[in-house]
Order: C-alpha cells, then sequence, then structure tokens
C-alpha cells in the first residue's frame, strides 16, 4: 500500500492508510493526490485538462455523457445547471441496452434474503479496494438494505447483471432518490453508488452500459440529475475530498498495515497518543430517538443550508437516514439537561473492511463521520465524543472526509490524512466552477 501524503504539521506522529481506497484499474491516486497538495487545486485542474487534450480522447465514454468537460472546464461562459434539458418520459428509450450476449440484465430485490446475500458476496469479494490491495470493503446485508430503500426508492434502480446461463451474479449499479439543493435550487436526483463488476469481468466496457442503464431507468421516473462519487478522476469533480482517519485501536491499525509506527514512537507512547476518556463529557449527550426527529431535522435543514450543495432533508430522510440502526448508522443529540431542548447532533456510518491475506485478522472495524451539528456544544468536542462512544463500541478507526466544517477538528483531534482522495460528481448539472471541500454538504455512502 502507498503510504502518502503525511502532513508533517499535523500532531499525529503517524501514517494512515487509505481505507476507501481506489479501483485497481484506474489512474493512480496517490501521484493525483501529490499534484493536489503541492500545487493547489486550481494548478492540478489545468495539468489535468493538458494531460487530457495531449492524450485525445481520454475518456470514450465519458466524454459522450451530459457532465462537466475538462475542456470546458475554464469556461466561465457556460451556464449553470442543467447540461440537457428533460424529454418527455415517453420517449425515453422503452427497452433495457444491450449486454454481451452471454449476459442477462436483472432487478435485484433487496428485501429478499437469497437476492441480498448474492449482492453481498459480489461486492464483498469485487467491491472497492486500496491500491495495494490489502483491504476491501464489506458492506454488511443491513446497511446494503438501508442503503438502498430511503423514502421512494425504486426497485428498478437495483440493477444487477447475471450470466444467462447459471443466473451468477456478475455486476451490480444502484440509484436511490434524493432532492439535493445546488445553490438555491432544490433538484431531484438520483445518487448511484455501488457500481461493482466482477473481477474477471474487468476492462470490457461493462461499466457504461451499466451507467447508461441505470440513467436511463432514471429518465423513465422523470429525473434528469444524479450525484456519485468515485475515487478516480473522471471528467469533472465539483470538488475533490480528502480521507482523514483517527486511530482508536493503533496496535491493530499498525499490526494489518493500515497505518504505521510514526519515526521516534513506541507502540506504548502511540497507544497513549489515541487514548481515549472511558465516558463522554458533553452533558446530556445520548442516543437519538424516534421523538428527536423533528429537533434534528431542523438543526440539519439549517446547518446544511450554508453549503453550496447539499441534501433537502425532511422528517422521513432523516427517520430513515439517521435513525439509530444497529451496525449501520449511529446517532447522538445534546438535550439540554436544564430545557431539554435538542442542541446538537453528531452520527456516523459503519463500514468495515476486510482485510485481506492477513493470519492474525480478517476485518476492519470503521466508523465514517456523517451529519455533525454543532450549535451549542463546540464542534470539537462533539466530535471528541462521537470518538469516544465509536471506541466503546469497538471500532478500530474514525474516518471523515474534509467536507463541511471538519477541518476545525481533523488535526486537532488527531486525526492523520490518508492517501485516499474522493471526487464528488454531478450528472447533467454544470457548476460555473469547482468547489473547496469546505462548501459542499453532501455526504454519500
Ligand atoms: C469500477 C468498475 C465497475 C469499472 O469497471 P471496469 O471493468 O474496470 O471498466 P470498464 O471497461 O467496464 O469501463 C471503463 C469505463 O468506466 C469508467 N469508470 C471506471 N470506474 C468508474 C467509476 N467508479 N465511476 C464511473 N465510471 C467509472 C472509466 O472511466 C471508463 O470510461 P472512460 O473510457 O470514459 O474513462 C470496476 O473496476 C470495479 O468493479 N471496481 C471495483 C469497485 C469500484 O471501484 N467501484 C466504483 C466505486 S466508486
Amino acid at each position: 500500500m502507498v503510504l502518502g501524503e503525511h502532513d508533517s504539521s499535523s500532531p499525529v506522529e503517524e501514517q494512515t492508510a487509505n481505507p476507501d481506497p481506489q479501483p485497481v484499474s484506474d489512474a493512480p491516486p496517490a501521484r493525483a493526490a501529490a499534484a493536489a497538495e503541492g500545487d493547489g487545486e486550481v494548478e492540478s485542474l489545468a495539468r489535468r485538462i493538458q494531460e487530457a487534450l495531449a492524450v485525445g480522447s481520454r475518456h470514450r465514454f465519458w466524454e459522450t455523457q451530459p457532465v462537466g468537460q475538462f475542456k470546458d472546464a475554464r469556461d466561465g461562459s457556460l451556464p449553470e445547471g442543467p447540461i440537457e434539458p428533460p424529454i418527455p418520459v415517453s420517449a425515453v428509450k422503452q427497452e433495457p441496452y444491450n449486454l454481451p450476449a452471454l449476459y442477462e440484465w436483472t432487478t435485484c430485490d433487496i428485501d429478499d434474503d437469497q437476492t441480498c446475500a448474492e449482492v453481498y458476496n459480489l461486492l464483498t469479494n469485487n467491491y472497492v479496494e486500496d491500491d495495494e490491495n490489502m483491504f476491501r470493503f464489506n458492506y454488511s446485508k443491513e446497511f446494503l438494505r438501508w442503503a438502498l430503500r430511503p423514502p421512494g426508492y425504486f426497485k428498478a434502480w437495483h440493477i444487477g447483471v447475471r450470466v444467462k446461463a447459471t443466473k451468477k451474479l456478475v455486476a451490480f449499479i444502484t440509484g436511490v432518490p434524493a432532492r439535493i439543493r445546488v445553490r438555491d435550487e432544490v433538484v431531484r436526483m438520483a445518487e448511484v453508488n455501488f457500481l461493482c463488476v466482477h473481477k474477471k469481468l474487468r476492462s470490457k466496457r461493462l461499466a457504461p452500459v451499466m451507467i447508461k442503464e441505470v440513467t436511463r431507468r432514471v429518465h423513465l421516473e422523470n429525473i434528469w440529475q444524479a450525484a456519485y462519487t468515485a475515487g478516480v478522476v473522471l471528467p469533472t469533480p465539483i470538488t475533490t475530498c480528502r480521507y482523514w482517519h483517527r486511530s482508536l485501536n493503533p496496535k491493530k491499525l499498525i499490526d494489518v498495515g493500515f497505518s504505521r509506527l510514526g519515526a521516534r514512537m513506541t507502540m506504548s507512547r502511540t497507544i497513549r497518543l489515541y487514548k481515549l476518556p472511558e465516558a463522554t463529557v458533553t452533558p446530556g449527550f445520548r442516543k437519538m430517538e424516534l421523538r428527536d426527529v423533528a429537533a434534528v431535522t431542523r438543526l440539519l435543514r439549517d446547518y446544511l443550508s450554508q453549503f453550496v450543495v447539499a441534501p433537502d432533508f425532511d422528517e422521513n430522510d432523516v427517520e430513515h437516514w439517521l435513525l439509530p440502526l444497529e451496525n449501520v448508522v449511529d446517532s447522538f443529540v445534546v438535550e439540554s439537561p436544564e430545557t431539554h431542548e435538542v442542541t446538537d447532533f453528531c452520527s456516523f456510518y459503519s463500514l468495515p473492511s476486510s482485510i485481506l491475506n492477513n493470519p492474525n485478522y480478517s476485518g476492519l472495524k470503521a466508523a465514517y463521520s456523517y451529519y455533525n451539528v454543532a450549535m451549542r456544544t463546540p464542534l470539537l468536542q462533539l466530535m471528541n465524543d462521537a470518538l469516544i462512544v465509536a471506541k466503546q463500541k469497538d471500532y478500530d478507526v474514525f474516518n471523515a472526509l474534509d467536507l463541511m466544517h471538519n477541518e476545525v477538528f481533523l488535526k486537532e483531534l488527531k486525526f492523520g490524512p490518508g492517501d485516499g482522495q474522493l471526487h464528488y460528481y454531478l450528472y447533467n448539472y454544470r457548476l460555473r466552477s469547482a468547489l473547496q471541500p469546505s462548501e459542499l454538504g453532501l455526504v454519500l455512502l
């Protein structure tokens, strides 16, 4: 694994590796990250544009799609908003795209235990790995059911590909509906996720067909925009975030090669460095309950209104996405002991990784910062309490992107920068220029 991008100004004397790693098949992310670090976003983008032009058609598929193109990145005259207008739903192609002859489409009913297990197994064995193939995401079945069934979801957007002869599931892609606000406009979108092609079927241009098919099915619901993230650079990110990692179980992280002992550090000093209090410190800090939904929705809507791109959550969305679900999502509120008002909120979701080829450990338990709103409690203290409960729940590491106001607490709470970057994209929606990560209020799973 490339251990990279250690920020020497960080208080954390440890380098962390990337748990949200890149597909093996594409551009080397560590190099892309180094460019962005050294020269700033604009220079790095300019270089990417030049590279793209120099090599000619670098993105045979994406260049045909209504997405911001690298060649247009500096053209400030292009209008913000949809790139292509909608067409009548009746004019949308009614039949699925053609697959190679040996394969067929299937709609995956994630409620069905057998189908859910097939999807789980496909992803567990073939989904995202880090550069050095040491870790692979291991989304649980409960997580997949949660991620794929938000309010108003469409079964038809959970798309699989099977081998006709054996019915083996070999590829997957999903969309779920969301309302996402871009500046002052709320746009109905699909959040597209879980694109996966079996390792044995890579580089056969199956991914473009899957992306076109999910797009077609989204269009059939009269929805014309989408949001998605990827570890690879495609035309054209609306912003690029970095993952930061806070060790909770440093010994294990070092043993499995996720992080390494800092210079001049011993294991016992490292363990001491990351030690956390046994109990949370904020009075009134407790698990979120159903009765908190209205207050959390108000807090969240108010907080997210300051970002350029953010979800437009209503109470149904908050109930689905933020009410605690065992081993999937954890949420906490601060209820004032005096007034009983809910003043603050924090949350994280649970996304373990399989540890590949390690004799002693098979899994890494990772918590991912989700949505946090600090109104009364300082954000630093709120997040420190989130770390404490994650540690109580036996997570090995707490990950966070540098979006929203996360920069405020990352270094202070001993997160170290990873070598993983996460690029955010919008489909069929142009922004005048790229955003800073701190202007983004959207976390995709
Ligand atoms: C991502 C994955 C499905 C791509 O499939 P593949 O067999 O490697 O690539 P294909 O030959 O089918 O298609 C290549 C096209 O897909 C695009 N592509 C690759 N990864 C992509 C991604 N994550 N999102 C969108 N497009 C992607 C490529 O850019 C290329 O299009 P281009 O020529 O316009 O650049 C496959 O590598 C995989 O399953 N990887 C592990 C899981 C993973 O990384 N999923 C994506 C999570 S964001």
